[in-house]
């Protein structure tokens, strides 16, 4: 997911940098787009370094650079290429060149060029906001479906007090996930999620593991963040960017899985458990690297069963669990949902090279424990993140309802 985060020239553009921290914490790329004004007030290095992109700052290419005819129609593949534009802070400028169709910068051309959602935070002083002239252009932009996120009342850098402060950040970033169509219904729950493999030692060097990649766990963590959860992720050893707003505890074994699970269920509202976790290890871990000499039997003894230790002191969180199969993969999950008392399975066949481990794709069924079903036809393991996610809240909803009859 993109958004095109507009800064415009008024004292607030410093705080759009936080803006950009937050957007990418809940797993959004952020392209920034400066007015010439905006530049007066932040360096665009500021935005370059925050966002990881390069940062737009003009419609024609800065100064004596010539623009090639890639950048030259720059302004129309942003527009096609963003699912939202956000401007924050935004001016009575901007604003007016927005509802009155200008076009003659970077930023006003891309509004008129984009089809995405559009959300304006403004930000000035009282008087240039309760003017009868912005007022009608915020009316009007709203009239044609502009997200506005009302300005607050306080002081404000001009030395005056009222309305036309920047609303909190957390307020425009909650609009503009809205308009991203992530809808916050995951808002006041703590989503314990575990993710990757676990390593078990046999020596100081030698450890036995799957193939896990973790991007299922990855998936569902910033899946839960922009439904507005909190998210605790315990992950064994894999090659992702955990997300930024995530709670990260780093494990290796299942033993160490075990006791970060143990001791974050309690704050959790919601225990996902993508993880692959051994289900052997070695029964002694050797001191010193084995040397070889002929052939040598590994004496293994189970690992924990985190599952069923987090089913027998479960408070009221919703568990859910993932049954990675090779066959008979859904009589299987059904088992072991029984078994270990799961809300939810999520069954996979991993024997199919296009999904499962290590891949970017994935077809489930998700199960639940009063005998649904639903199928999840091959797609990204994004989408079948919201698929379980859209799965637990459903599940909740119901469990809120047979408690209110
Ligand atoms: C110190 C200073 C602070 C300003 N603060 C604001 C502001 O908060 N809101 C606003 O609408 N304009 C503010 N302005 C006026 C804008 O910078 C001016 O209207 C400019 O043309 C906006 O250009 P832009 O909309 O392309 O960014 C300020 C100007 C100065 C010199």
């Amino acid at each position: 997911m993109k958004v095109a985060l507009g800064v415009c020239g008024g004292i607030a553009a410093y705080k759009a940098a936080e803006i950009v921290r937050l957007l990418q914490d809940r797993g959004v790329r952020v392209q920034v787009v400066m007015t010439r004004a905006a530049q007066e007030f932040v360096r665009p290095l500021t935005f370059a370094a925050l966002s990881g992109e390069k940062v737009i700052t003009g419609l024609f290419g800065a100064g004596a650079e010539e623009p090639n005819i890639d950048s030259a129609v720059e302004h129309i593949a942003v527009a096609q290429s963003i699912d939202a534009l956000l401007v924050a802070p935004a001016t009575a400028d901007t604003l007016a060149k927005f509802a009155n169709g200008l076009a003659d910068d970077f930023l006003s051309t891309l509004f008129l060029a984009t089809t995405a959602p559009v959300v304006v935070a403004p930000a000035m002083n009282v008087n240039m906001w309760a003017h009868e002239a912005t007022q009608a252009n915020i009316a009007k932009l709203k009239q044609r479906g502009v997200r506005v996120v009302e300005p607050g009342a306080g002081y404000l850098a001009c030395g005056m007090t009222g309305p036309g402060r920047l609303a909190s950040n957390e307020a425009i970033v909650s609009a503009a996930l809205e308009a991203l169509g992530a809808t916050q219904d995951l808002a006041g729950e703590t989503v314990l999620i575990t993710a990757g493999p676990t390593r078990e030692f046999v020596d100081p060097v030698r450890y036995i593991s799957n193939r896990s990649s973790g991007k299922m766990g990855y998936a569902l963590a910033e899946g839960a963040l922009r439904r507005g959860a909190q998210v605790i992720l315990v992950t064994g050893p894999v090659a992702l960017k955990a997300p930024g707003a995530a709670e990260v505890i780093q494990v290796e074994t299942a033993d160490q899985m075990r006791d970060a699970v143990m001791a974050n269920l309690k704050r959790a509202t919601i225990a996902i458990k993508t993880a692959a976790v051994a289900d052997y290890k070695a029964k002694q871990v050797a001191g010193e690297k084995i040397k070889r000499a002929g052939p040598m039997t590994l004496a293994l003894e189970a690992t924990a069963d985190i599952l069923a230790e987090i089913a027998s002191v479960r408070e009221n969180q919703v568990l859910v669990g993932f049954a990675a199969e090779t066959q008979d993969v859904l009589a299987n999950a059904r088992g072991k949902l029984e078994r270990k008392q799961l809300d939810i399975i999520v069954a996979n066949d991993v024997s199919k090279p296009a999904i499962g481990f290590d891949s970017d794709r994935n077809a489930v069924t998700i199960l639940t424990r009063d005998g649904g079903a639903i199928e999840v036809p091959e797609t990204t393991k994004w989408e079948v993140a919201h698929r379980v996610l859209d799965a637990v809240v459903a599940l909740k909803q119901r469990k809120a309802a047979t408690i209110r009859s």
